[in-house]
């Protein structure tokens, strides 16, 4: 489909608009690998744009010994990494530069928080951050209570001069309970309107413009129900393993690590009610509201609706990889899932009796990310003649990674004198503007420089998505899987993920 190539808005006209007050920002966690692969690189990017403020600072945190002079060599050589096609250089780099400090600290002791407001005063004072601070926590759940409580005894929590915002990764709590504990103890310093729970799947382009479309058309808000939908699913394949993260997904496992947070809070976007307003407070109503809605899995359905596997060896994009349980670190017996698919229903007039089908899944076949919409067959099959992969119900396809963008599958008639129909496809690519997507981490970065709390997750939704999954990591935990490994790396997962689609639905899709 053409598009008129279009400037770029954040480099046009919205550009000042966008550019945030003075701020320093403080990273918990500075030494990891999400400053190194994400943060940094982001921060850069949004540098050159010019879309960060005058006097932008950035003060590292972090056990790891390090001197200012080495911690910004070790960020140039992350932007130069991770950071695409601009690597760091010259004036360019030599400004962003200078702003970057870093402090060598145990972020649980209470002592070292005397440096850090040291260092943020230096900022005010020498590069007008005006006491703006974002204090961003790439840490272990386990450091984010002693992180908070010492920010809350040094008086860094609130400032008189200006604002305090804290950016909480996931992942947030490891259950319902632990999410709970959590918010309270982050919400006995912050106030809510401080508080931001990143999701970076909410920044991507292609998921905020699941809210444009369907709020900023009208021809799909009358069809988006029970009544012209089939059935849902949301699929986040990866080809990737576990990479060196062992340590951290051993714990975590698939259905926490991708489908409480990222693909609930896709769902969510995607089945919503219309806000009044597109608002913080207005959006993250709706999408609590769909949240809650989720029917609970029962015994029954805890068996019959979620089903979890563990890739064995096998091969990925060409090449050889191995099981899970032989990748470093792993406990060669370990049950943890790198699938997990579920089945589910949203109990409200819109969607009753709708299934809806979420999966993730870690070395699968191929690396996509989308939300398929499988609409109702015609009410009459008039061309019944026709073989039925000529006769398939239309399907609108929402494209989040890679080649972001959005289809319509619909039948059409062959040329020719007889009636010979095809399923074809009416195609959006967001590559078709011409303008490169700027990443998840550059847009809610700024988003919270900005004070706009609208794509980041709220505390009710975060508690109702763990409301949803807690009974499932339960019942999984009392009932060690039996056929690990249960598909082979380069697949598309366990072939009882397709069980879930008995009764005449759709199968899953095969991208
Ligand atoms: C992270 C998960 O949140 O998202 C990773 O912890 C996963 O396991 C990653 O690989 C996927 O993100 P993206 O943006 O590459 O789809």
């Amino acid at each position: 489909m053409a598009v008129a190539t279009v400037e770029n808005p954040l480099r046009t006209g919205m550009r000042l608009e966008r550019t945030p007050a003075p701020c320093a920002m403080v990273i918990f966690g500075a030494s990891g690998d999400l400053t190194r692969r994400k943060l940094m690189p982001a921060l850069y990017h949004l540098a050159q744009e010019r879309l960060l403020p005058p006097g932008f600072s950035v003060v590292g945190f972090s056990r790891t010994d390090m001197s200012d002079q080495q911690f910004r060599d070790a960020m140039r050589q992350a932007v130069t990494e991770f950071g695409g096609e601009q690597p760091p250089q010259g004036a360019a780099w030599a400004h962003f530069a200078e702003g970057l400090s870093y402090i060598s600290a145990h972020p649980g002791h209470s002592e070292e928080y005397r440096k850090l407001a040291e260092a943020l005063e230096r900022s005010d004072r020498q590069r007008g951050t005006g006491g703006n601070r974002l204090f961003y926590l790439a840490v272990p759940p386990s450091s984010i209570e002693p992180i908070v409580n010492n920010l809350q005894q040094s008086g860094l929590a609130h400032t008189s001069a200006g604002w305090a915002r804290i950016i909480v990764e996931k992942p947030f709590g490891h259950d319902l309970e632990s999410a709970r504990e959590l918010n309270e103890s982050i919400s006995r310093v912050f106030r809510e309107d401080q508080i931001y729970r990143i999701d970076h799947y909410l920044g991507k382009e292609t998921v905020q413009n699941l809210l444009v479309f369907r709020f900023a058309n009208g021809i799909f808000e009358p069809v988006w129900n029970r009544r012209y939908v089939e059935s849902i699913q949301v699929t986040a394949a990866e080809t990737v393993g576990v990479e060196n993260r062992a340590g951290y997904f051993e714990e975590a496992g698939e259905l926490r690590d991708m489908i409480q947070n990222h693909l609930l809070q896709v769902l969510a976007l995607t089945a919503m009610e219309p806000p009044a307003v597109i608002g913080a407070d207005q959006v993250r109503l709706e999408k609590v509201k769909l949240l809650r809605a989720l029917r609970p899995l029962d015994e029954g359905a805890l068996r019959t609706c979620a089903v979890r596997g563990q890739y064995g060896p096998g091969w990925v994009e060409g090449k050889k990889v191995p099981a899970y349980r032989q990748e470093p670190d792993v406990d060669p017996n370990s049950a943890t899932e790198t699938y997990a698919a579920v089945k589910l229903f949203i109990e409200n007039w819109r969607w009753a009796g709708v299934p809806v089908y979420l999966r993730a899944g870690k070395r699968l076949a191929r690396h996509v990310t989308e939300v398929a919409i499988q609409f109702k067959q015609a009410p009459l099959l008039l061309f019944h003649d026709q073989p039925t992969e000529a006769m398939r119900p239309n399907l609108l396809l929402v494209r989040i990674q890679p080649d972001e963008g959005i289809s319509l599958r619909f039948t059409a008639k062959l040329p020719g004198p007889a009636i010979q129909t095809r399923s074809v496809h009416m195609d959006f690519r967001y590559a078709s503007f011409g303008v490169p997507s700027a990443s998840a981490y550059e847009r809610l970065l700024l988003d919270c420089m900005l004070g706009d709390p609208t794509l980041f997750a709220h505390r009710d939704g975060v508690e109702a998505a763990w409301a949803f999954i807690t009974p499932i990591l339960q019942y999984w935990a009392a009932e060690p899987p039996a056929d690990f490994p249960n598909y082979a790396a380069g697949s598309w997962g366990p072939e009882e993920a397709d069980k879930l689609m008995a009764g005449g639905c759709a199968p899953w899709r095969r991208p």
